[in-house]
């Protein structure tokens, strides 16, 4: 049965496209339709960039157009633009379909880049197009391309070379494409056989290693292994029956069971020291917003340190109406089918007594040897760093090092307040002393500690010549406070700015 996905290329037509699409660039595509079509584009309205497109006759003009924005291009125009591959070597891959001298795209194919710590990487991604360019309902079986949650678990996974990385739920590849530049070995597993043959497509046009594809679900296809990175944007949009399915966003098992199951799973499959990555939804019924993940956390059979950070909440009636526009459902083209999605959602939510839905990443590690000494579970609103991932990189490097730090160690240490780091004061104009000390990050997540004017006093004499201990000692004499009482008030706080990026 046909899966009506580009045919794997063999090693020299992908050499051929690869070598035909060089020019075809980010930077390309928008020197081409220009900032207004691609911010219009970003928003998913593909007019402005068609217009401006047609008024070029570039190579790059007709890629854009065709791959990109689902215009019809001449025959004689595409062979122009894909020398070596040609308008029939295309068609032959499945890439577009040829008529009356005219081609018109089968796929969307865009190029992609990335910038990582050791430059950029350049990549061209073919999967799915999608509604706005087709102006049809998506397919069941669709098979997404690079959207937000993909760049979001991209910017946040820690880049650090490393052994065996998994890829969970691979789609179109991107995650394993960008896992193929700093992994001995990368295995990306899908449920839907038209994804796999799309990431098998990326995997040959890119020529980006031997990574194997595996059928199957969940932690299924690599059961009994391990791995030291696991990746996963999963399924995890909650859909009751009744609501618009589609495979790509919704797993087919009720509420957030697909993200607790992988949370509580997911440590089976990790390397001592290994980490897994993934985004998610939960769901909140009582008070607390950490309680499922706890809950998710407390089933893992293997104990595992957990960073989570909630980025967002919903309550059922937002979370549906994002959802159902996702999928095209709207007022506007149906009311009747609208409504009835609508009330499926609510009803579904209500039946267990859901509150709000959380979105958020988490962030689980097999300890290398001993108990977890991470837990944190906390919201982060904001704008995140970027890359994130490098942030998390730091963060827990530095928290592995406070928490193998005694107490003697830490105080022996000459710490220096990180260049990010600013403090703030805050209290009535006329008052000689500040009502608040603040210390406050730019970088990481922009966090902020208050501070009593002995954590003050400390953390402005981290220069990195004194030792924790002597600033302490010297605190003590000018404070006038005995100097245990001084030690062991600064002990936990100076593990907690280590920790947090404050001090280095
Ligand atoms: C949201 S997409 C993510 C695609 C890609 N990894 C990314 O970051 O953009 C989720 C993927 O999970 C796949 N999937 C759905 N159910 C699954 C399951 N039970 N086991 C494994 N993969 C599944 C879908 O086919 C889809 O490709």
């Amino acid at each position: 049965m046909s899966l009506d996905t580009p045919a794997l290329p063999d090693p020299a037509s992908a050499d051929a496209l690869r070598g035909d699409l060089a020019d075809w660039t980010v930077d390309a595509v928008e020197a081409v339709v220009g900032e207004r079509a691609m911010r219009a584009f970003s928003r998913e309205q593909v007019l402005p960039a068609r217009l401006a497109a047609r008024a070029s006759s570039t190579p790059q003009a007709t890629l854009t157009r065709l791959f990109l924005l689902g215009d019809t291009v001449a025959t004689s125009e595409l062979d122009a633009a894909l020398p070596a591959t040609g308008a029939d070597g295309a068609a032959r891959i499945g890439l577009v379909e040829l008529s009356g001298g005219e081609a018109r795209a089968r796929v969307d194919l865009r190029p992609y880049a990335a910038i990582e710590d050791d430059g950029e990487s350049r990549w061209w991604v073919a999967s799915d197009q999608g509604e706005a360019v087709t102006g049809a309902r998506l397919r069941a079986d669709h098979v997404l391309g690079i959207g937000g949650a993909s760049l979001t678990l991209a910017g946040m996974t820690m880049r650090a070379p490393v052994g065996r990385v998994l890829d969970l739920g691979t789609g179109c590849g991107i995650q394993a494409l960008h896992a193929s530049r700093h992994a001995a070995e990368v295995v990306a597993t899908d449920i839907s056989r038209r994804a796999l043959a799309y990431a098998a497509f990326n995997r040959a046009l890119n020529a980006a290693g031997a990574w194997s594809l595996r059928e199957g679900s969940m932690l299924e296809p690599v059961a009994g292994e391990e791995f030291d990175l696991v990746v996963s944007n999963p399924p995890f949009v909650i859909t009751p029956e009744g609501a618009p399915s589609f495979e790509y966003r919704a797993s087919g098992v009720p509420g957030d069971g697909i993200v607790s199951s992988l949370v509580s799973s997911v440590g089976g499959v990790l390397a001592p020291g290994g980490a897994a990555q993934m985004l998610g939804n939960w769901e909140i019924r009582g008070e607390s917003w950490t309680e499922p993940l706890e809950a998710w956390l407390a089933a893992s059979p293997a104990p595992l340190d957990a960073w989570v950070i909630e980025r967002d909440e919903l309550d059922a009636a937002e979370y549906a109406e994002t959802w159902l526009r996702d999928a095209g459902v709207t007022p506007e083209r149906g009311r009747a089918e609208f409504e009835a999605a609508y009330q499926a959602y609510l009803t579904d939510f209500d039946s267990r007594g859901v509150r709000a839905i959380g979105f958020g990443m988490v962030l689980l590690r097999r300890p290398v040897g001993g108990a977890p000494t991470l837990r944190r579970l906390e919201q982060h609103e904001g704008p995140l760093q970027e890359p994130f991932g490098g942030y998390l990189v730091a963060a827990l490097a530095a928290h592995d090092r406070v928490a193998s730090m005694s107490d003697a160690e830490l105080l022996d240490t000459a710490w220096t307040a990180a260049a990010d780091v600013t403090r703030e004061s805050y209290g009535p104009v006329l008052q000689a002393d500040p009502s608040y000390l603040l210390l406050r990050q730019g970088a990481g997540l922009g966090r902020s500690v208050s501070m009593d004017t002995a954590l003050a006093g400390f953390v402005g004499a981290c220069d990195g010549e004194l030792t924790a201990g002597q600033i302490a000692h010297a605190l003590a004499a000018l404070l006038d406070v005995p100097a245990g009482a001084m030690l062991s008030g600064l002990v936990p706080a100076i593990r907690e700015l280590v920790a947090d990026g404050f001090l280095a």
